[in-house]
């Protein structure tokens, strides 16, 4: 099957720090793909440089078979049609560590705000999906609350809420569990595997390397800006090769 997403050969530069040195990640409709690797890594990098958040100094991002054009050469590559990348871009929904909700405004309106103010989506019909996914996360009864009245682990749900509501076709975690109590992100983990099973496409980043390997159809290693290793549970986490991914794995994987 031709892969839902494929972001090719990124590259990227801080200044004489060379981050991703050639990364290839692509997923098909329906995978769940988690990246590890040790701090500073790039994993970060890498989802920003898939939705653009960060600029690739080379390479390509592509979903649905649509190539993100881009212009210009680093440092002023830049994305040729922003048309293009709005269009595009709603098609990842993105979560990160930090919840970034709006706290002055309700859950619910946190929820439909992208839907309505850049999709110009009619807003009862928005209304109807946002306290669906609301349900589906387990915080209907927060709909009105305002966001700075939840606990980490409901704004958590609150933003993976806020992101399925675009309709994306990817979902991106940046370790959404991270800021989190242990008890708040059993909850939060327990929504990502709920996605999981419905067949979802998602990219993860995680510390967690039990969930990894449980949720995962594929784990990709990240060392040094490149990938060191990529496979599925049994080979990655069951038959481990690299003598890195190893020492990576009996560390615990610490932060
Ligand atoms: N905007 C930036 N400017 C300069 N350097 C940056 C920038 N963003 C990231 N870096 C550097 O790039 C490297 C990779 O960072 P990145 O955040 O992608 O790592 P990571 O694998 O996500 O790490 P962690 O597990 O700690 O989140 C780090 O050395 C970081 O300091
Ligand atoms: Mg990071």
């Amino acid at each position: 099957m031709a892969p839902i997403l494929e972001a090719r050969d990124i590259r990227k530069s801080f200044g004489l720090l060379e981050v991703l040195k050639g990364v290839t990640v692509t997923a098909s409709k329906g995978e769940v793909i988690s990246l590890i690797g040790s701090s500073g890594s790039g994993k970060s990098t890498l989802l920003r440089c898939i939705n653009m958040l960060e600029i690739p100094d080379s390479g390509s991002v592509a979903l649905d078979g649509e190539e993100i054009r881009m212009a210009g050469k680093p440092p002023h590559r830049h994305p040729a049609d922003e048309a293009q990348l709005r269009r595009i871009r709603s098609k990842l929904g993105m979560v990160f560590q930090s919840f970034n909700l709006w706290s002055h405004l309700s859950v619910i309106d946190n929820v439909m705000e992208a839907p309505i103010k850049v999709q110009k989506r009619d807003p009862e019909e928005v209304r109807e999906q946002a306290l669906e996914l609301l349900d589906k996360v387990g915080i209907r009864e927060k709909a009105d609350s305002y966001a700075s009245q939840l606990s980490g682990g409901q704004q958590q749900r609150a933003a993976i809420a806020r992101a399925l509501c675009i309709n994306p076709e990817v979902m991106l975690f940046d370790e959404p569990t991270s800021a989190l109590d242990p008890e708040l992100e059993v909850e939060v983990l327990r929504v990502i595997r709920l996605l999981a099973e419905e067949g979802r496409t998602m990219v993860l980043v995680t510390h967690d390397m039990k969930f990894a390997r449980d949720v995962a159809h594929r784990t990709i290693f990240l060392h040094n800006g490149m990938i060191e290793e990529e496979g599925t549970s049994d080979e990655v986490f069951g038959a481990t090769r690299s003598e890195r991914l190893k020492q990576f794995l009996s560390a615990g994987a610490p932060e």
